[in-house]
């Protein structure tokens, strides 16, 4: 654009470069749907130890309605891009060469979400999660992935076998990786164990329901909704029950005297239940409180009944790479609601916060 001076000489204003994001552009209110906006954003550029992706598949999270509420764990004040999960494809990278061990240009590659320092003890042992200034991509100062461009560090990459296209690649990150975890490392369960879940259609729950049963593990599960429940047993629980109090005799029964271990991200509304459909012995993984965070803790019934409470997020890199091989070989595919351009994520983020869906809702920013 150019724009005469007087005196003849002009000014050239080049528009600097942009790309379409979706974003918070403020926080909580009545009507936290109300604080979502597309808009255009400076285009990233990858620094040392960074690389570009093109956003080829990102998800939806609760996570992303915590921040439209404002609940983040750090100060949440100038507008952020939303989203923690994204698959794509190698553009650039800071440095002029490929870094060791890096996937070349051109690669498809999901991203890690979980930021960390890489340098304290934790990170160079493979235990990122407990690393002092542990992170999430969409928590500031990091970005979201709700854009068609993101530039994050180098050691964020995983890349794709051919096998796990982006649509299912963008559905690990958060939701399957939350769920491996708390399955298979917090909770330890081995083929032939029981499990509950609560929720059944929701991130998390269906991708414990999905994991649980590939791998050989008998799946229960709760939902308030009768359509969901049927949905529960699609996805390949043994049974779905509503969350009453009269539901907890027949999970015992249902397994025998108590399931080896509950999965809960209600908090509040299941705590109760938790304790009570769990063996003498069993496990109740917490990665979520939904519902709020303060049950009644019920300590006389945790130490008498011997139960270990263990807390769970997201999973380490390497859990993230053995998501990925599941999905390759075949064991496991996630179930996805729909999937929708960026234009569309109004729409989208409309599903998440009426809690219709089933399964993951994904959006295409290249789309
Ligand atoms: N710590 C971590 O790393 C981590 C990772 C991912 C998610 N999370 C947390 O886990 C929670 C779930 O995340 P998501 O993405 O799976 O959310 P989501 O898709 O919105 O699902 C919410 C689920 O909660 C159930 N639910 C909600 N309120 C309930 C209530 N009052 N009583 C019973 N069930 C209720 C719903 O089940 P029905 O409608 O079927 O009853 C639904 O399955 C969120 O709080 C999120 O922040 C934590
Ligand atoms: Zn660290």
């Amino acid at each position: 654009m150019l724009r005469p001076r007087a005196g003849g000489v002009a000014i050239v204003l080049v528009p600097l470069p942009t790309v379409l994001a979706v974003r918070a552009a403020r926080y909580g209110g009545d009507t936290p749907l109300d604080n979502l906006e597309i808009a255009n954003i400076p285009d990233p550029v990858a620094g040392p130890g960074e690389v570009l992706i093109a956003v080829g598949a990102a998800s939806l999270n609760h996570h992303d309605l915590w921040t439209l509420r404002g609940v983040g764990s750090r100060p949440l004040t100038e507008p952020q891009v939303l989203g923690c999960d994204a698959a794509g494809t190698v553009l650039a990278y800071g440095e002029s060469e490929v870094p060791d061990g890096a996937p070349p240009l051109g690669s498809a590659v999901v991203v890690y979400a979980v930021m960390t320092c890489g340098r304290c003890a934790a990170c160079r042992s493979g235990d990122e999660l407990h690393c002092p200034r542990v992170g999430l991509l969409s928590e500031p100062p990091y970005p979201g992935t709700l854009a068609e461009r993101l530039v994050v560090p180098v050691a964020n990459l995983v890349r794709l076998p051919a096998a796990v296209d982006l649509v299912a690649a963008a559905c690990l990150p958060t939701a399957y990786l939350t769920a491996y975890r708390m399955l298979f490392v917090r909770a330890g369960l081995r083929p032939g164990q029981r499990v509950l879940v609560h929720g059944a259609t929701g991130g998390v729950a269906s991708a414990v329901i999905v994991m649980a049963a590939g791998n050989g593990l008998t799946v229960f599960a709760t939902s308030r909704d009768e359509a969901k429940r049927r949905t529960a047993v699609e996805l390949g629980a043994t049974a779905a029950f509503t969350t009453d109090r009269d539901s907890v005799k027949q999970v015992v029964a249902a397994s025998d005297g108590g399931v080896d271990a509950v999965l809960d991200t209600v908090g509040e509304a299941t705590w109760d239940f938790s304790l009570r459909v769990v063996r003498p012995g069993g496990t109740v993984v917490v990665s979520g409180a939904t519902s709020g965070p303060n049950p009644p803790a019920q300590l006389n019934r945790i130490f008498w009944r011997q139960l270990t409470i263990a807390g769970s997020t997201m999973g380490t890199r390497e859990e993230l790479a053995r998501v990925v091989e599941l999905c390759a070989t075949g064991r496991l595919h996630p179930l996805v609601d729909s999937v929708r351009p960026l234009s569309a994520a109004a729409e989208a983020f409309a599903a998440l916060a009426g809690g219709e869906r089933h399964g993951k809702l994904v959006l295409e920013p290249g789309g």
